[in-house]
């Protein structure tokens, strides 16, 4: 199903909901990719920093042109990429959205390069793509320090990947949605009503990437004075534990790559341990254990600039990933993750997307509740980098038994592992085909290992 997803020079997550190229899921897709063919999965990765803006920024949406604008909103002729966005830098010869997604795309790299680096040498894979991952990574450090603390801020519900999740809830409260009529929603012809963000959140998606788009998608401008927060020129900026969880683990993943190209790796490994002060310093709540968003609009905030959004999203357990945390922060962090607030190993199949006990906790609507693949397979990998292999195979063995049994959906009921959203979907299946890899090469588990592994499946 993988391949059929492939139209040529990269994958669509699925043909009918998401026919074009995803920022971030092209880099989940090159991850299992790399074990079917290591050749496409460099060239995804490729194709996709082929459409990277002069600003280093990389689309969150690169459009196929055989694709009906009908066909998905919003569409090209909505982003205008390449007149809206000439200031910026965006392409001329492609059109892209002028948001962004998570920066997943260096470990996505260097792990694909990993997979065959005698290929991957031949080829130039890695120099030719550095150079556009660490432009990647200047543009969120720099035009996106929107709070001015050194963390990247996202500036539209899109760009952490988590469209609808409850924290975006109070800051969309200050945009006024676009008209109802002045746009038709094309996900509802491919994906139910209940399992797609409402029309009213729709409208504000629409409203701010139209803003954004009108503002010839500048981020602020001028340089950053640290401290002085920019967001206010944003009706929406958020600073976002899981964006910045990921630009750590890539940060780091850029050290490796450095390194093995014969450059020097120090400012990767400097501005991973810059990265992780400010996220320790800007978004932990110790008395939820987990990391929360920062609101940097609306009213003054607190002392630190903003306001922290009181409420559990899945991306507050990603910084897991990160090396380096404080062993108090992980230890919290993982008495979270089994805690009533997300169940995993007691309550839930796999890591729901949003806190259990949560006012606005729903199992299907997409990111209010479900279990997605990505989120889990993140997870697993910081589980496991923290020692925590019992834990990190049960949630294995339970990730790969839900993709197959839901037909590769999109999303997850947590509870009952009932398919939600579209299936067929590209993430799911190249994660699924990672993780059997990982597990294919995994040392026969240990007695103890074993029970408490399936003592873990138990639902
Ligand atoms: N996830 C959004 C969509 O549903 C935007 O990328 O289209």
């Amino acid at each position: 199903m993988l391949l059929r997803n492939w139209t040529g020079a990269a994958t669509v997550p699925s043909h009918g909901l998401y026919p074009h190229q995803w920022s971030w899921d092209s880099a989940f897709i090159a991850i299992g990719l790399r074990h079917l063919s290591p050749l496409r999965a460099q060239r995804e990765l490729e194709t996709l920093l082929s459409a990277q803006w002069g600003d280093g920024r990389i689309p969150h949406i690169v459009f196929n042109p055989s694709v009906p604008l009908g066909a998905y909103f919003p569409s090209p002729d909505f982003w205008r990429s390449s007149t809206a966005g000439a200031d910026a830098g965006a392409p001329r010869g492609v059109e892209t959205s002028g948001i962004v997604q998570p920066p997943v795309h260096a470990l996505a790299a260097w792990l694909v390069h990993q997979s065959d680096p005698a290929l991957s040498r031949r080829r130039g894979f890695l120099a030719r793509v550095y150079p556009r991952l660490a432009a990647w990574h200047r543009y969120l450090t720099e035009h996106r320090d929107l709070g001015g603390h050194g963390l990247a801020a996202i500036v539209h519900p899109w760009e952490p990947g988590m469209d609808n999740s409850p924290c975006w809830d109070a800051p969309l409260e200050r945009v006024e949605p676009a008209a109802p009529g002045s746009f038709r929603r094309a996900d509802l012809d491919h994906g139910a009503p209940d399992d797609r963000p409402t029309d009213l959140d729709y409208g504000r998606y629409v409203r701010l990437a139209a803003d954004y788009r009108d503002g010839g998608y500048r981020d602020g401008g001028g340089a950053v004075v640290p401290g002085e927060a920019r967001g206010r020129a944003h009706a929406f900026a958020v600073e976002d534990p899981g964006v910045n969880a990921l630009l750590i683990a890539s940060e780091h993943a850029l050290t490796g790559i450095a390194t093995s190209l014969g450059a020097d790796p120090a400012p990767h490994r400097q501005r991973a341990r810059r990265l992780t002060k400010a996220l320790v310093e800007r978004l932990w709540e110790p008395e939820a254990g987990q990391f929360l968003c920062r609101d940097l609009v609306g009213d003054p905030g607190d002392a630190a600039g903003g306001r922290l959004i009181p409420e559990r999203s899945a991306a507050g357990l990603l910084p897991l990933l990160a090396p380096g945390l404080p062993r108090e922060v992980t230890s919290a962090l993982l008495r979270t993750v089994r805690g009533d607030h997300f169940g995993l190993g007691t309550r839930v199949r796999l890591l729901p997307s949003y806190d259990l006990r949560g006012h606005a906790f729903d199992p299907y609507r997409y990111w209010r509740g479900p279990a997605w693949f990505n989120v889990n397979w993140l997870l697993e990998r910081g589980l496991r980098q923290h020692g925590e292999t019992a834990s990190a195979d049960a949630l294995r063995a339970s990730a790969l038994s839900a993709a197959a049994s839901s037909g590769f959906a999109e999303y997850l009921d947590p509870y009952t592992g009932r398919a939600r959203g579209t299936r067929d979907f590209g993430w799911t299946a190249a994660l699924a085909l990672d993780l059997l890899a990982a597990a294919e090469h995994a040392p026969a588990p240990a007695p103890d290992r074993a029970s408490m592994s399936e003592k873990g499946q138990k639902r």
